[in-house]
C-alpha cells in the first residue's frame, strides 16, 4: 500500500498518482470534509466490487457516488426542484442527496445495489475534489473502515482497518466535520431525512422553507438506506448511553466538561460544550477508549439539536447489539 501525505491536495504528484490508481481500476483512500472514504472508478463494476471486498461490506449495501459539482451530479441522477436548492445551498459540503437515477447514469449497477434510486454527494475536502478533478470520474466511496466498525477521521485509523487490502492512502490530516455526511431522499416528491450528519436538520429546513417529510416506511427486509442498520457502528466495548456518572470499571465519554466520577480511562468530546467539536472528536475517542479494554463506555447526555442529532444517531447504533 502506497502512503502519501499532502495537507491541501495541491501536490499534483501526488494526486496524478492516485488518480492513475483510480483509472486503473485500483482502491485509494482519502479525506473528506466528513470521514475518510474509500474511493474507486464508480462507473467501474470490478472496481467497485474491490470496495465490498475490502472493507467486508455487504453487496447489498449501496454506495455514494462522488461527483466535482452540479452539472455531473445532473448527469447521474434526476433532480426535483427542492434537491437542485438543497445542492445550490451545500455544495460542495457534507450532504448527499438520493435521487431517481437518471436515464445516462453510468455508475456501475453493483455501486447501486440493484436500486433506481442514486446517493450522490460533492465533497468540500481539497484532496477529494483535486482527484475528482484529476480522473474526471465520478467516485464511489463508502467511510474507509471495515463494515460495522465506527468510520475514520484519521489516516491511522484506515491503516489499522485496512492495510494490505487496498492500493493507497493520502494522508491529509484528522477530518474537521468528523460524522458523516446528512442523507435526504428527494424521491416521490417528498424531502426525508435518511441519516443526520453534517448538515443540521434546522439548516435543511431553512432552504427548504419547510420540514422534512417523514421516510417512507421501511421493512427490516428492504431499508431504505440499507446501510444505516441499527447496530452498524458498534465498538467491542458495551455504551451506556445518558449517563450521569461513570460506574466502577466504566470508561467514561464526557461532554462539556462533565467528569463522570470516572476512575478509569475517561475522555471528553468537548469541554467547552461545542457539538461541532464533540463531532470531530466522536469516532476517534470512541476508537480510543475501546481500545484502552474496558467492558462499558458511559457516554455523558449530549444535546439533541444542531450536529448532535446526529452525534446521537451515531451513538444510539453503537449502543446496539
Ligand atoms: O460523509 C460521507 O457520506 C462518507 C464520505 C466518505 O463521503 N461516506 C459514507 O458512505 O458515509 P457509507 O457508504 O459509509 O454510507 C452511505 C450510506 C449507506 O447507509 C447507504 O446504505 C446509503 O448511504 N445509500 C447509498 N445509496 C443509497 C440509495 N440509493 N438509497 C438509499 N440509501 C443509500
Ligand atoms: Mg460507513
Amino acid at each position: 500500500m502506497i502512503r502519501i501525505t499532502t495537507r491541501f491536495g495541491t501536490d499534483a504528484d501526488a494526486i496524478g498518482a492516485c488518480a492513475a490508481i483510480l483509472r486503473g481500476g485500483g482502491l485509494v483512500a482519502f479525506p473528506t470534509e466528513t470521514v475518510y472514504g474509500l474511493g474507486a472508478d464508480a462507473t467501474n463494476g470490478r472496481a467497485v466490487a474491490g470496495i465490498y471486498e475490502a472493507k467486508g461490506r455487504p453487496s447489498f449495501n449501496p454506495l455514494i457516488a462522488h461527483v466535482v459539482d452540479v452539472p455531473a451530479a445532473t448527469r447521474q441522477g434526476v433532480f426535483p426542484p427542492a434537491a437542485l436548492r438543497l445542492a445550490a445551498a451545500f455544495w460542495p459540503g457534507p450532504l448527499t442527496l438520493v435521487v431517481p437515477r437518471a436515464p445516462g447514469c453510468t455508475v456501475s449497477e453493483i455501486a447501486l445495489a440493484g436500486h433506481d434510486s442514486i446517493a450522490l454527494r460533492v465533497p468540500a475536502h481539497p484532496v477529494v475534489r483535486a482527484i475528482l478533478a484529476a480522473t474526471g470520474l465520478p467516485i464511489a466511496a463508502p467511510s474507509a473502515n471495515r463494515s460495522g466498525h465506527v468510520s475514520p477521521t484519521n489516516a491511522a485509523h484506515v491503516t489499522d482497518d485496512l492495510d494490505g487490502r487496498i492500493d493507497a492512502i493520502i494522508d491529509g490530516g484528522p477530518t474537521a466535520v468528523g460524522v458523516e455526511s446528512t442523507i435526504l431522499a428527494c424521491l416521490g416528491g417528498r424531502v426525508s431525512l435518511l441519516r443526520p450528519g453534517g448538515v443540521t436538520r434546522a439548516d435543511i429546513e431553512r432552504v427548504l422553507g419547510a420540514s422534512l417529510d417523514d421516510p417512507l416506511v421501511e421493512t427490516g427486509s428492504d431499508p431504505l438506506a440499507p446501510g444505516m442498520l441499527a447496530s452498524h457502528y458498534a465498538p467491542r466495548a458495551r455504551i451506556r448511553l445518558d449517563a450521569s456518572a461513570a460506574r466502577p470499571g466504566e470508561a467514561w465519554l464526557g461532554f462539556a466538561g462533565a467528569s463522570g466520577g470516572a476512575t478509569g480511562p475517561a475522555l471528553d468530546l468537548s469541554p467547552a460544550g461545542d457539538l461541532a467539536e464533540a463531532a470531530a472528536n466522536l469516532f476517534g475517542m470512541l476508537r480510543d477508549l475501546d481500545a484502552a479494554g474496558t467492558a462499558v463506555i458511559a457516554v455523558a447526555p449530549i444535546p439533541a439539536h444542531g450536529l448532535g442529532e446526529a452525534i446521537r444517531d451515531r451513538l444510539s447504533r453503537a449502543a446496539t447489539r
